[in-house]
């Protein structure tokens, strides 16, 4: 054990299903048009998955890509940490399926739920455990499916929501991107402003739970939005003053693409960022709940000249309420 050494993600992967479904697909199901659409969200188009895509086939493929990108192989792999809000069964977790899946034989695998903050609590567990020396190479898996539970005849959200898939790498060996801090909160308070009701113990399924549209998302959007901007933007400067980072230090800003006002709506609350700095992919693929902060990240380390030292900043938000930020440093 190394007590020095920060955890690192030393490779990144992310998938999108070839199906492209644009604003004028959604104006044949909903009253709605491609104008409302991209004013009041910014989205243009969303990746659906094809019939016989799963959370966990999606996740495979990003998790191919990581690996390959990190040049670690399965049977490297000790833990699988998966995160997503779509699983494809309530039990056996997806994790487990993509252990199968991938050949990681020699790893332990579970899920966590944080919703869209998926993936930055899944990258603040690895990142501990890691560090404290009890796993060497952790595979962290965001990927969600969720048109599988958005219900296509409401206009208020059905055309938020696309599916993906997003993966990393973290470890103490190799090149990549220093983890230097991750800062979460939750406020369960607000649980009920965005959830879906039916399929658990509570409402388990029943023909009156699918007659009343339970199993799939409800959300207050108006009140979302308003936790959204405030937590995204409080979480991103208590990341940032904990890891001794000034805001003009930071290279590039890659938040949680839920929609393009609220990413303005916080990129105005801080002084010095440059909207050129905020990476973007929601015009392109809605929002993909836990992928979406991974997806952004594996397409701007891909697509973008980033150079050593080079601070990059994570924000997420999503039910729970969840949110968080992370602070990455380019080796
Ligand atoms: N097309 C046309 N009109 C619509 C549509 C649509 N698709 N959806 C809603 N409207 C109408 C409403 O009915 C309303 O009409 P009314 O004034 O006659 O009642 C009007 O547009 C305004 O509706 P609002 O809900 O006030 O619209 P708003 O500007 O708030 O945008 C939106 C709605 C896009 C949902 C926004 O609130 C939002 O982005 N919220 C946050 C979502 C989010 O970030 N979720 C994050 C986590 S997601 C997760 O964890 C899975």
């Amino acid at each position: 054990m190394d007590m020095g050494k920060k955890a690192k993600i030393i490779g990144t992967g992310s998938y999108l299903p070839e199906n492209v479904m644009t604003n004028s697909d959604l104006e044949k199901l909903v009253d709605t048009s491609n104008e409302w659409i991209v004013s009041r969200t910014g989205i243009e188009e969303r990746r659906i998955a094809k019939e016989g895509e799963y959370t966990s086939t999606m996740g495979v493929f990003a998790s191919q890509a990581a690996l390959a990108d990190a040049g670690v192989l399965p049977s490297q792999i000790d833990f699988i940490l998966v995160a997503t809000l779509t699983p494809d069964y309530n039990f056996p977790s997806t994790a487990c399926l993509i252990q199968h899946a991938i050949g990681a034989k020699q790893a332990a695998a579970v899920d966590i739920q944080a919703a869209c903050t998926g993936y930055l609590y899944a990258l603040s567990i690895a990142k501990a455990w890691v560090e404290s020396g009890m796993y060497k190479n952790i595979l962290v898996v965001a990927p969600d499916k969720l048109s599988s539970i958005t219900n296509y005849k409401d206009r208020s959200t059905c055309v938020l929501f696309g599916d993906g898939a997003s993966a990393c790498i973290v470890s103490l060996e190799g090149k990549g991107l220093v983890i230097e801090t991750v800062t979460l909160g939750a406020d369960g308070e607000q649980a009920l402003l965005l959830m879906m009701p039916g399929g658990g113990c509570r409402h388990p399924a029943s023909a009156e739970s699918v007659a009343m549209s339970q199993h799939t998302i409800h959300m207050a959007g108006n009140e979302v939005f308003k936790h959204a901007v405030r937590r995204m933007e409080s979480a991103s400067k208590e990341c940032l003053a904990s890891a001794g980072v000034d805001e003009k230090e930071i290279a590039w800003v890659v938040p949680h693409q839920a929609n393009i006002r609220i990413i303005e709506a916080i990129a105005k609350r801080f002084e010095h960022l440059s909207p050129e700095r905020v990476f973007k992919t929601v015009h392109k693929y809605g929002n993909t709940s836990a992928s979406s902060v991974g997806i952004a990240l594996d397409e701007l380390l891909k697509t973008q000249k980033i150079h050593s030292n080079d601070k990059i900043l994570l924000m997420a938000f999503g039910a729970g309420l969840t949110w968080g930020a992370a602070v990455l440093r380019y080796e």
